[in-house]
């Protein structure tokens, strides 16, 4: 991916309809990225015009950065699927300039401009009012990722699992998704076993609430069609082995939540953990979440998921200049927990 550069002045940047911005552009089979500046005239229409305090680096957008991929649904496109920041304007009576307010999934940063740059212009009713006791940047600690895991305990929790059921195991655990479920499963309670390819982020992983760490490997190759019955219930943002591993070990009627595909998008399994165990497979798909419901769950974020443990899973904050290079590493699952994304740094 070639990467240009364009410094701007500050003097330049404090014309607040002038602002920065990192660009993917798409010339053949070539994707270039290039931190540039645009103006608001070159956003996407919507009611509400969002000064972008911070975004943040997802699996999503590296996987937008890459050649012939099928995320990224407009060239050119600012990538950023979630932002958080203050109404600079709106013409919508629900949101009035200064309101501090989040915004992701739907078609942002996939074929809407999204949270890569100073600002954002949305549709109305892509807005989630932050809650007062919710910074905008513990709120993008928290993130879409941690949305996720909230709604993938909501569904265990949902199809009746409970602490008494066993430990639940969570893959991919010092990524975005996973380390937020570890937190948040352990605490509402639950036993939690993390699985992770990092040897070295075992004291993180038990620092976040993790009462066992495992590897990517967590079960014997058996060479069974069904394996021993090790967890009350599994949170998944891996798939591949990982989701056909935790189909198979899962305990009788539990349920496995999936939600990722880091270690592929294919799935190898056999009928016999749904008809001989009754085991359920639960989808995630936060893309999508109807508004209602999406600003339900960030209301009821502040009093469910653990605080304290949000800078703890700050891996590092960079300006748009270092983009490209985190969106590298998302890719070679080198990140723990989480990029924040400052556009005007
Ligand atoms: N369905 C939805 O609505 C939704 C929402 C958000 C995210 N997602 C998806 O969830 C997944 C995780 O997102 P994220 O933001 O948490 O990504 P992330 O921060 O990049 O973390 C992904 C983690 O997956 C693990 N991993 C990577 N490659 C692997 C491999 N080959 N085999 C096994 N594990 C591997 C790594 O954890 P360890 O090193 O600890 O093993 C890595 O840190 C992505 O696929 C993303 O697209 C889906």
């Amino acid at each position: 991916m070639a990467v240009n550069v364009v410094p701007g002045s500050p003097a330049f940047y404090s014309d607040p309809m002038r602002f920065p911005a990192f660009v993917l552009d798409q010339a053949g089979d070539e994707i270039s990225a290039t931190v540039t500046e645009l103006s608001d005239d070159e956003l996407p229409p919507g009611e509400v015009l969002i000064r972008v305090e911070w975004s943040a680096i997802n699996f999503k957008d590296a996987l937008a950065s890459r050649p012939g991929n099928r995320v990224a649904r407009r060239f050119p496109l600012v990538p950023g699927v979630e932002l958080t920041g203050s109404v600079e304007e709106s013409t919508h009576p629900s949101w009035a300039p200064g309101q501090r307010v989040l915004v992701q999934g739907y078609d942002l940063g996939v074929a809407h401009h999204g949270g890569f740059a100073g600002y954002a212009r949305v549709p109305a009713e892509w807005v989630v009012p932050l809650p007062d006791d919710l910074p905008c940047r513990t709120a993008s600690i928290i993130g879409l990722a941690g949305f996720t895991a909230l709604v993938s305990l909501r569904r265990l929790v949902h199809h009746g699992t409970s602490p008494g059921d066993g430990p639940i195991l969570v893959t991919g655990a010092t990524g975005g998704v996973g380390s937020a479920a570890v937190a948040l499963l352990a605490h509402a309670g639950f036993e939690v076993v993390a699985s992770t390819g990092k040897a070295s982020e075992h004291a993180y992983l038990t620092q976040l609430g993790a009462s066992r760490v495992v590897g990517r490997q967590f079960t014997a190759a058996d060479g069974r069609t069904l394996g021993p019955e090790l967890w009350g219930g599994v949170v998944d943002c891996v798939g591949g082995s990982a989701l056909a591993e935790a189909l198979r070990t899962v305990r009788y009627g539990g349920a496995v939540v999936a939600s990722g595909l880091t270690g592929g998008h294919e799935l190898a399994t056999t009928v016999y953990p749904f008809i001989v165990r009754g085991v359920a497979l639960l989808g995630i798909d936060t893309v999508a979440t109807p508004i209602a419901a999406r600003r339900m769950l960030w209301h009821d974020m502040a009093n469910e998921f653990p605080l304290l443990h949000c800078e703890d899973m700050v891996d590092t904050e960079i300006g748009l200049a270092d983009v490209t290079s985190a969106l590298a590493r998302a890719m070679d699952a080198a990140v723990r927990g989480r990029i924040l994304v400052a556009p005007w740094r």
